[in-house]
C-alpha cells in the first residue's frame, strides 16, 4: 500500500512505455516487503535538467536513466562514479549527502550474467560484436577483468575507436576485425565467448543474425543483449551449432538488481526479478 512514507525510486527516458523495469523492481520491494514503488517518467531531451531539479527538490532516492539520456545526464550530475566516466554513460543516479552521483551497471548486468553461467572469464577469449553505448559499458568491464578481447562493428572507424580507448584506459590488449563473415568465421574458431550488443535480431527483425551455426562451435558460449525476443535468431544458430546460449533476460535483470543495490541496503532477490522480467516480457508478447 502506498502511504505518505512510501520511498519513490524509478527511470526516466524517452520512450518509457516499453521498460519492464517496474515490473522487475516493484516484484522485489513486495518480495522484500520494501515500501518502495518504481515508476517510469517520460522525459524529453529538452526537460532532462528540469528533470533533474525535480528528482532533487521531490527527494527521490534513485532513478534509471535509459535512452536517450544516458550521456547527456553526465553534465547534469554532481558527482560521477570512475567506471561511468570511462564508459561516457549513466544508467543509475542515487541521491547521496553532496546531491546526484551517478552510476553506470550495464556491465555489471553481462558480467553477472556470464559468471553465474561460466565462472572466471580470465584468459578467456572473447568477440564482442557492436561498439554502441551498451558495447562501451561492456567493454570496459570485461578488459578490467583481464579477458583478450576483440571488437567487431560494421562502422570500422567506431570499433577501432573503441578498441584503441579500451587498450589506453584498460592496460590490457584488445583487437579489432571487420565484421564480415570470412573475419569473424576465423576469429570465433579461436573464441570462449561471443557477445552480440547490437540492436541485431530485435523484434520486429527477428530474423537478422550477424553469424550463423556454420560458423560457430560446440565449446562456444553465445550471449545475446537482445531479450525481446528472449531467444534470437542468433541463439538458435549457436544451438544448432550445439554451443552453450545466454539470453538477455539475466543482463536486465542483473543490471537492475546491481542499480537495487546501490539505492538500498537490501540483497535483492534475482529469483523473483527474473520470474517478473520473463512474464513481463511474455506479456509484450500477447
Ligand atoms: P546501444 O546504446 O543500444 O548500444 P547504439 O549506441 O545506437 O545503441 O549502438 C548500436 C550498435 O548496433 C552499433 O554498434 C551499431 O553499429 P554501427 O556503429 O555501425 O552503427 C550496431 N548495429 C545496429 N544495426 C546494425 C546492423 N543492421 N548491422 C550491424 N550492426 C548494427
Amino acid at each position: 500500500m502506498i502511504s505518505g512514507e512510501t520511498n519513490v525510486v524509478g527511470l526516466i527516458g524517452d520512450p518509457v512505455k516499453h521498460s519492464i523495469s517496474p515490473q522487475i523492481h516493484n516484484s522485489a520491494f513486495r518480495e522484500l516487503g520494501l515500501d518502495y514503488v518504481y515508476v517510469a517518467f517520460r522525459v524529453s531531451s529538452n526537460n532532462l535538467a528540469d528533470s533533474i531539479r525535480g528528482i532533487k527538490s521531490l527527494e527521490i532516492d534513485g532513478i534509471n536513466v535509459t535512452i536517450p539520456h544516458k550521456s547527456a545526464i553526465i553534465t547534469e550530475l554532481d558527482e560521477v562514479h570512475e567506471t561511468a566516466k570511462k564508459i561516457g554513460a549513466v544508467n543509475t543516479i542515487k541521491k547521496t549527502e553532496k546531491g546526484l552521483k551517478g552510476f553506470n551497471t550495464d556491465g555489471i548486468g553481462v558480467l553477472k550474467s556470464l559468471k553465474e553461467r561460466i565462472g572466471g572469464l580470465k584468459n578467456k577469449k572473447i568477440l564482442l560484436l557492436g561498439a554502441g553505448g551498451a558495447a562501451r559499458a561492456i567493454s570496459f568491464i570485461l578488459a578490467e577483468k583481464g579477458v583478450e578481447l576483440t571488437i567487431s562493428n560494421r562502422t570500422v572507424s567506431k570499433g577501432e575507436e573503441l578498441a584503441n580507448e579500451i587498450e589506453n584506459e584498460t592496460k590490457s590488449k584488445v583487437s579489432h576485425i571487420p565484421q564480415e563473415k570470412k573475419a569473424m568465421a576465423e576469429e570465433i574458431k579461436s573464441s570462449d565467448i561471443l557477445i552480440n550488443s547490437t540492436s541485431v535480431g530485435m523484434h520486429p527483425k527477428v530474423d537478422e543474425t550477424l553469424v550463423e551455426s556454420e560458423d560457430m562451435h560446440s565449446e562456444l558460449v553465445v550471449m545475446d543483449i537482445v531479450y525481446n525476443p528472449l531467444k534470437t535468431r542468433l541463439l538458435e544458430e549457436a544451438e544448432k551449432a550445439g554451443a552453450e546460449t545466454i539470453s538477455g533476460l539475466g543482463m536486465l535483470v542483473y543490471q537492475g538488481a546491481a542499480s537495487f543495490e546501490i539505492w538500498i541496503d537490501e540483497e535483492p532477490p534475482i529469483k523473483i526479478m527474473k520470474e517478473a522480467a520473463r512474464k513481463a516480457l511474455e506479456g509484450k508478447r500477447k
